[in-house]
């Protein structure tokens, strides 16, 4: 058995991507679809979407199409340009063994490529599987529409959740006395202190711009360990990597930050390794992952998702599969 392979479209696959939603028209509330489609519809919706704007995805294995997804314009109103909607369609037959979350997050990661900057996805409150995806793929819950659909003789919700794409990667360096390594920031007057990293460029894995981040901004070369916190703040996902020290390659930074006329719009970065509890009440970003530090808090096992802001309106259940809104 090949391995599984994501890749744009054609229209050869219209077929099977109808298949694959019609099942879901005839079966599930997934779609409120009442009618299936035909190879000619999905050929026109195809065109309909460009892949460096709205790029639809397939999985294939063994040159058979298990899954689809897309990224659709939101709204033809220019102000929406930004915004995208995700969908995810996978055979019943491949369900369950990570086929969605993959496409889910390789379209956020085209989305931003494109210049998106949130993507939404619109689920059927009874939904559990797709709900589950979208908390796993860094989407937050942002409002509930009740009893706006109806399918199967029922009454449905739909949930809406939020996507941002727009990433940053960064990292919490530790020495082998256990300080942590912070970027002393000074501008206008004020003294701040901030975890490196910075935001992930075209083309770049998150720890590609960990790593290139923390080289550009403290001449280290870092190891780095695992991804612990996911935060979400000024309209980013910020991920942040556990991380050691492999080689000093510069005294201090030299990256674009350092260049004379960054300093005079952005102030100074001075690289200070810090004792952890030294940071409680100064002022450091970003507040969550620095209070996690002070705290002294053992690096999450399985990445923790920390809300910085804004505040979503919901909030996921603990299994994750259902949304308070
Ligand atoms: C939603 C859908 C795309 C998920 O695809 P998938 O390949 O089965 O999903 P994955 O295997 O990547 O699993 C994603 C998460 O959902 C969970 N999940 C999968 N099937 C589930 C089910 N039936 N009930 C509850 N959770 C489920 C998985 O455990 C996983 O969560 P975890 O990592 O926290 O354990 C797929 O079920 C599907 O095609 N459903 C019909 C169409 C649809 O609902 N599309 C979404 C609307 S846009």
């Amino acid at each position: 058995m090949s391995a599984l392979r994501l890749r744009l479209a054609t229209p050869a696959d219209a077929d099977a991507i109808a298949a694959i939603y019609n099942d879901a028209v005839w079966n599930t509330t997934a779609t409120w679809a009442l009618e299936p489609v035909d190879a000619a519809e999905r050929r026109r919706w195809l065109q309909a979407h460009p892949p460096d704007r709205h790029p639809v995805v397939v999985a294939e294995q063994d040159g058979q199409v298990l899954g689809w997804g897309a990224l659709s314009p939101h709204s033809q109103r220019g102000g929406w340009a930004r915004t995208v909607e995700c969908s995810v369609y996978v055979d019943p037959a491949a369900r369950g063994a990570g086929i969605g979350s993959r496409l889910l997050d390789h379209l956020c990661h085209l989305g931003g490529q494109a210049g998106h900057e949130a993507a939404l996805a619109l689920i059927s409150a009874d939904n559990a599987a797709s709900l589950r995806m979208c908390r796993r793929e860094g989407f937050f819950p942002a409002g509930r529409l009740l009893r706006v659909g109806h399918k199967f003789g029922r009454t449905l919700d739909l949930v809406l959740l939020e996507r941002f794409l727009r990433r940053r990667a960064g990292a919490v360096v530790r020495d082998a006395a256990g300080r942590v390594l912070l970027l002393r920031r000074e501008h206008e007057g004020r003294t701040w202190w901030a975890v490196p990293g910075g935001g992930v460029e075209a083309g770049e894995t998150p720890e590609e711009a960990a790593r290139r981040e923390l080289l550009e901004e403290t001449g280290l070369e870092v190891e780095l360990g695992a991804l612990g916190y996911r935060v979400f703040r000024h309209g980013r996902l910020q991920l942040y990597y556990a991380a050691t020290v492999r080689r000093v390659v510069s005294r201090g930074g030299q990256g674009p930050e350092y260049a004379p006329e960054r300093l005079a719009t952005s102030g100074t970065y001075t690289p200070e390794w810090m004792e952890p509890q030294a940071l409680a009440g100064r002022p450091a970003v970003p507040p969550p992952l620095v209070a996690a530090l002070a705290r002294g808090d053992a690096w999450p096992a399985t990445p923790e998702t920390v809300y910085d802001e804004p505040e979503p309106v919901g909030t996921w259940n603990r299994d994750g599969d259902s949304a308070q809104v």
